[in-house]
């Protein structure tokens, strides 16, 4: 998620879930070509499996940032056709290339002869007022018959003219059947529902008709939701500690502060931890008071672990 997320983000959710599948905010194909590719590029092994999702419509431009990404070893490569906001669309990508199914489904062909991993593609259920399920389905046949096998869709449509990219987040309405349809349709597609999923039963009720459920807020807000859904899916898997989640941040905080990194750069993904539990408004309060100090180090969460109650 752009502006929330980055390689700290997803060390930390790591921690929280083994076994989820990451994704990383959108990168555009063009900052891959022009700026410093690694700054997008590298991840710490531990975020594996991991999602590079890439914004553009130049399969030249794709393709290339397609090839560079194969020298970190993302396990998918993912085309951004949901995104609404102005910038995206003046440069003609995200959601407003779901009325270019040919140039999606080029960009498509470019990028897989440049990569062993699959290829997949995040979408919305329309635009504007192109608003049914034959719009939906016009825009997959044409990747489908590209090659493309799985589809992550978020489940309201993007109104390009009028709304904000938060706008679009919410005012929509959420329309699960129009995904459902999708799959019933092809059940041999790997079909991915995104979209208001906040607690284990919509996730639960969600894969009942679909391959897998994208958790996008919840995640970032209420990070440890992830843990319980783990633990919920696979009760084998080990439900960890909050405080032991923070204590095994701690190393990975040393390390970055080492190279540069400021501490608000890490922590400030963790502020939503303790979400619901006694003492999280003083995690977050410390946090947030001291960890843009000059000098900062991983000490900020040891001292915003004491100022909670011990049970939290
Ligand atoms: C701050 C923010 C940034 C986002 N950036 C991206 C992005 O880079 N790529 C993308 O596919 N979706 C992006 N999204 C949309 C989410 O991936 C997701 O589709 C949307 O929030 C609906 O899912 P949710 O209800 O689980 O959050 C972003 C959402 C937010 C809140």
């Amino acid at each position: 998620m752009m502006d929330w997320t980055d390689r700290h983000c997803r060390y930390f959710l790591r921690l929280l879930s083994p076994s989820v599948f990451l994704y990383t905010e959108m990168v555009t194909a063009a900052a891959i070509h022009h700026g410093d590719s690694d700054r997008f590029l590298r991840f710490d092994q531990s975020e594996h499996p991991i999602a590079l999702q890439l914004g553009g419509s130049d399969p030249v431009l794709m393709a290339n940032a397609t090839r560079r990404a194969g020298e970190y070893g993302y396990d998918e490569i993912n085309i951004n056709v949901g995104c609404p906001s102005d910038k995206v669309q003046s440069g003609q990508f995200g959601a407003c290339l779901m009325a270019r199914p040919d140039i999606v489904a080029g960009c498509y062909r470019a990028m897989v002869t440049e990569t062993d991993v699959p290829v997949t593609v995040k979408t919305r259920i329309g635009i504007d007022d192109q608003d049914s399920y034959e719009f939906l389905l016009a825009f997959v046949e044409r990747l489908v018959e590209a090659g493309c096998q799985k589809f992550i869709v978020h489940a309201r449509i993007a109104i390009l003219d009028g709304l904000s990219p938060k706008e679009n987040r919410t005012v929509p309405p959420l329309n699960y059947d129009r995904v459902y349809r999708l799959k019933q349709e092809f059940p041999e597609l790997d079909i991915v529902i995104n979209g208001g999923l906040s607690s284990i039963e919509d996730i639960e009720s969600a894969l009942l008709h679909v391959d897998g459920a994208m958790v996008g807020r919840q995640a970032y807000q209420q990070p440890y939701f992830l843990a319980e859904l783990e633990h919920h899916l696979d009760p084998d898997a080990v439900l960890p500690e909050r405080r032991e989640i923070v204590e095994r941040m701690l190393p990975y905080i040393d390390t970055n502060i080492a190279a540069g990194v400021p501490l608000n750069r890490v922590t400030r993904h963790m502020l939503g931890l303790f979400a619901g539990q006694p003492g999280a408004r003083a995690w977050r309060r410390t946090i947030s008071e001291q960890a843009h100090r000059d000098g900062a180090g991983s000490e900020v969460l040891i001292k915003a672990l004491n100022a909670m109650p011990i049970a939290a």
